[in-house]
């Protein structure tokens, strides 16, 4: 895969070689992340950020490793903020902020919005989420962080065993870490959901494709047992018809740490792309579970900054330039005594 100029819509872009040389540059970037050291060397760059979704995590990190790296980074958020509202298509809106940036982030809730958008773009679009269909950034930090996860007792991604828990059908961040967990070995999936909100068709039929192992439950205590992973997902209630319909299916599964005691070896990995739910009808993924050593969500979050930084580096062919511009940090930072 060459990443230098182009856009990255999908997961479906990466090969396994393409992954891994993400993760390496991501692990490069661990100073930087850190506060250990400053670089330029996006000094002069501009990143236009385009959320028409609310985002936390996906619109400020991408903005701060845009800014770690020494690039000026221009936001819009809301559709009704932007000329869209005034009816300007994706095209004119991808021509003409193409000609203000060096590059474009862009979440949209249109499946196919993105891709959309990239086609009218005269510089590299990276897709911040397109609806339900796919959030190749958050894939890519999840893997690293089930590699770095992993690490630690000597097992690599190959022969994982993952518990997918949640809302699968609309949930994005599944779809794209489903897709690229298919370019690994041995791969066993405990798919865990009600039945109306099952993996898409097309996504079950790529992981059969690539010979893994699934298994499907209805009840969670029973699917979560013996995997090294449990990957829990909100209930996605911006993507059902009505409020009504989406409260139907939240606080069916809720992992706490009772349940993890009973059902979980010791040293299971518990992970959820975010936000979880907090709401008390929600609550998939209890707070009661905050002191447990395994639970990885912020040490997620804070991968997300490394693997940003790694793709803009990346796809803006810097990688190489980013410690020849190297200088110590000078100020108090408690981020650099912070575990990552
Ligand atoms: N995981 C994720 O996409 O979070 P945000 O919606 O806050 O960006």
């Amino acid at each position: 895969m060459n990443f230098v100029g182009n856009h990255i819509i999908s997961v479906g872009q990466f090969n396994r070689l393409a992954a891994d040389r993400v993760f390496e540059v991501a692990d490069s970037m661990q100073p930087y992340a850190m506060r250990k050291n400053i670089t330029r060397v996006l000094q002069g760059a501009i990143l236009s950020n385009m959320f028409f979704e609310p985002s936390t995590r996906t619109r400020v990190s991408f903005g701060s490793a845009f800014n770690l790296l020494g690039g000026e980074v221009r936001e819009t958020t809301e559709v009704k903020a932007s000329s869209l509202a005034k009816g300007e298509s994706l095209y004119d809106t991808a021509r003409v902020l193409s000609g203000y940036s060096d590059v474009i982030v862009m979440r949209h809730p249109e499946s196919g919005s993105v891709a959309e958008f990239a086609e009218a773009s005269r510089v590299p679009v990276i897709n911040g989420g397109d609806g339900p269909n796919e959030h190749p950034s958050q894939a890519l930090l999840d893997l690293y962080t089930m590699r770095t996860e992993m690490a630690a007792s000597g097992q690599s991604i190959d022969g994982l065993k993952i518990a997918l828990i949640g809302d699968l059908k609309f949930g994005r961040a599944v779809h794209s870490l489903c897709k690229l967990l298919c370019l690994y070995d041995s791969i066993q999936l405990n798919l865990i959901s009600p039945p109306e909100l099952a993996l898409p068709d097309d996504v079950l039929d790529l992981l059969k494709a690539a010979n893994h192992t699934i298994n499907i439950f209805h009840d969670m205590a029973e699917g979560i047992q013996g995997v090294d992973i449990l990957y829990v997902t909100r209930t996605q209630e911006e993507r059902f018809p009505s409020q009504q319909e989406a409260d139907k299916y939240k606080g069916l599964f809720r992992l706490n740490q009772a349940i993890y005691t009973e059902n979980c070896a010791p040293n299971t990995v518990i992970m959820h792309p975010l936000p979880r739910d907090s709401r008390a009808q929600a609550q998939e993924l209890d707070d009661d579970l905050n002191q447990n050593p395994n639970l990885a969500i912020f040490r997620q979050t804070d991968n997300g900054m490394l693997i940003r930084m790694a793709l803009f580096a990346l796809v803006l062919d810097v990688v190489n330039e980013v410690d020849k511009n190297a200088q110590p940090v000078t100020w108090y930072t408690a981020r650099r005594h912070l575990p990552i």
